[in-house]
């Protein structure tokens, strides 16, 4: 963050702000621990934290700070009158201890509801106010309509979850705007949030395109862009500074490589046919039924085997030329056979090949797509001390040939049993990629799933029959605020049926969802019309299974994870039958699949093994038992 009139202290690195979570935001996101009453509010503990917060306040000032930033994003979120009163009485119990120091409290991710607004701007002891103006634009109109006087707004211009270049010009004009509300001494330009979800800093990606590279902007691009702004309004515009920016954004409005007038053509072309296969999912598991004749409580691994040194060496190898792409694809396809010969042996009935060729599971879909670029070093954190390298959407996007059909069936030629292809689904390959921000983001998903579609038809008459599309981040992407969940849901849920509507009855859609919190989105998974739905769930404590206890009908096929994946623990054969019971308490037999909760990429061979085996003898128990229940009420009737 720069203050107009204070660029020269940052740039020296002088006035470090500390940042702390605010009080109130910390509690509301704060979970109370397993075993805890239900009724417990972490709110209650206010009164016992703010003297923490004083203490540490305390020390920042004996210290030397001059400001000290309280991030209070909850302040975007639907919140209760009796949670915003917690503001209101936390930070007038602060106040005493907040004079002598400026304080920042800072919002991002969402517009702030216009009750919360209130409620922020009338806080007592702040000096300041920060806003996300990217993704809370109906903010803008709040602060126009009104801003406390003498307080400084930091107006979050700069995106700071995305990889664009500021549009300069259009951010020039808004600050003057919001200068005439606010006064010319109390606007500060910033990052609409913290710069850790964007990757460093372009200077070393040599590898992409001048043009793309020009409309880009990474974390050490935005700051010269927050000063460049902030020197502008202090008068002392950078003219080839904006005039450089003003052409990369003609240049990526007018670009050859953004549109596919093709592609746009057909997206706007989809109607109500385009997203529903025409017959009900209880037709079609008879149909595939029939053509698959598989057990009851048949048994699958859910897509990835595990990814030895070994394989990470050979991809490598390929990818630095070091090795030909003849021993590459001979390598692959020995780790294949080995995958497929192993599933035989442990006797499952749907194999997968196991995925040796996939580096990322957006990545490998993203570098075969049209309208993807990549990087070298545009790693971001994920969660905790995982990274990712998202791959970058900057055009509309087309696939121009088939990406996994040569495995899939490579796969299905070395084995007698149902093969299943395996394919990212488009939200997830949307979620998991810096996305445009010149076309709405279900516009974009709807090109990747006519993209996927492609993908299944070729899969589908190349003889596959039975095709699993992930969506591993479908419940990831909710908005914040409960009043945009269902326009997203509407789409996302869309966008997953156009990959399949195409497909013929005995074509069986798998779709896995790698996380539990289920319940709140149910029937939109229902309304995905998949044939299987295989999940996680031992991590939730089976929580899954407590929305089939409500009344949900649920008639399609479903494969609640069996065993915990994350765990080198081997799950014994005794708690998967339980566990199955369990399930089969509140689901029919014939619905039931078995399967673990995830790929099984990140483990090693000697946990799958006995793992995978334990799964598997547990189905055929649980089949045994079975039989004899209906054997022993059939000869009741006999
Ligand atoms: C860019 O590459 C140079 C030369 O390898 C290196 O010294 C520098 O630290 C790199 N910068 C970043 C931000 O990675
Ligand atoms: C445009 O999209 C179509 C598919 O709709 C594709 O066949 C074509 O190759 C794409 N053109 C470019 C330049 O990517
Ligand atoms: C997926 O989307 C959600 C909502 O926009 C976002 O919070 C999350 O960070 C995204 N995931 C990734 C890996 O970018």
């Amino acid at each position: 963050m720069a203050d107009a009139d204070r660029v020269d202290d940052l740039q020296l690195g002088v006035d470090a702000v500390p940042v702390l979570i605010g009080p109130v935001s910390y509690l509301l996101l704060s979970k109370p621990a397993k075993g805890v009453q239900t009724s417990f509010s972490p709110l209650s503990l206010l009164g016992k934290i703010l003297p923490i917060y004083k203490e540490v306040v305390s020390e920042l000032k004996a210290g030397g700070a001059s400001w000290i930033q309280f991030d209070e994003p909850t302040l975007v979120l639907d919140l209760d009158c009796h949670e915003l009163q917690a503001f209101t009485e936390a930070y007038a119990e602060l106040e005493s201890c907040l004079s002598g120091v400026k304080v920042l409290v800072q919002t991002y991710f969402a517009d702030v509801p216009t009750e919360a607004y209130k409620v922020l701007t009338s806080l007592k002891g702040v000096a300041g106010f920060g806003f996300d103006l990217v993704r809370g634009t109906k903010t803008l109109d709040l602060i126009m309509g009104g801003f406390p006087i003498g307080k400084y707004l930091f107006a979050g211009v700069v995106d700071g979850r995305n990889i664009w270049a500021n549009d300069l010009a259009g951010s020039l004009v808004t600050l003057h705007a919001l200068e005439s509300i606010v006064g010319k001494d109390k606007l500060v330009v910033s990052t609409s949030c913290s710069l850790l979800h964007t990757p460093v800093d372009l200077v070393n990606e040599t590898k992409l395109d001048k043009e793309i590279k020009s409309w880009l902007a990474f974390a050490a691009q935005k700051v010269n862009e927050v000063n460049a702004l902030a020197k502008a309004l202090a008068g002392q515009k950078d003219e080839a500074f904006f005039s450089a920016n003003a052409a990369a954004q003609a240049s990526r409005k007018s670009s050859r490589r953004v549109t596919n007038h093709s592609v746009q053509k057909a997206a706007a072309a989809l109607g109500d046919s385009d997203h529903r296969r025409a017959t009900t999912v209880s037709s079609r598991l008879d149909a595939q039924q029939k053509k698959l004749n598989l057990p009851v409580l048949p048994t699958t691994a859910i897509s990835s085997f595990p990814q030895t040194p070994e394989l990470r060496r050979v991809r490598h190898e390929c990818k630095a030329k070091k090795i030909s792409e003849e021993e590459y694809v001979k390598a692959i396809m020995e780790e294949i056979s080995k995958v497929v010969e192993l599933q035989e042996e442990l006797d499952i009935d749907v194999l997968v090949h196991g995925e040796p060729e996939r580096n990322d599971m957006v990545e490998y879909f993203g570098e075969q797509l049209s309208g993807f670029a990549f990087t070298i070093n545009g790693w971001v954190q994920s969660d905790g001390s995982r990274c990712v390298k998202p791959p970058i959407i900057y055009g509309d996007v087309s696939r121009p040939k088939p990406m996994t059909v040569f495995w899939s069936t490579t796969a299905e030629s070395m084995t007698a049993r149902p093969m299943k292809g395996m394919l990212t689904g488009p939200v997830t390959i949307l979620n998991w990629s810096f996305v445009r921000n010149d076309q709405a983001r279900f516009e974009t998903c709807y090109q990747i799933a006519l993209a996927i579609k492609d993908e299944v038809e070729d899969l589908e008459k190349a003889g596959i029959n039975v095709i699993q599309i992930d969506e591993a981040a479908l419940r990831e992407g909710l908005p914040l605020r409960k009043s945009e969940q269902s326009f997203y849901l509407d789409w996302a849920v869309y966008s997953l049926r156009i990959t399949n509507c195409g497909v013929q009855d005995t074509t069986q859609i798998h779709t896995h969802m790698c996380y539990s919190h289920f319940s709140d989105i149910i029937p939109s998974i229902i309304d995905m019309d998949a044939d299987v739905i295989t999940s996680e769930n031992t991590r939730s404590d089976g929580k899954i299974l407590s929305v089939f206890c409500e009344g949900v009908q649920y008639v399609a096929g479903i494969g609640p994870g069996v065993y915990d994946i994350h765990s080198s623990r081997i799950t014994s054969t005794a708690e998967i039958v339980d566990r199955i019971t369990e399930t089969l308490d509140v689901l029919e037999p014939e619905r039931l699949w078995v399967n673990p909760d995830c790929g099984l990429k990140t483990r090693e061979y000697t946990e799958v093994k006995p793992a995978l085996k334990n799964m598997v003898a547990t189905a055929m128990i649980v089949r045994t038992q079975l039989a004899f229940a209906k054997e022993a009420v059939c000869r009741k009737w006999d």
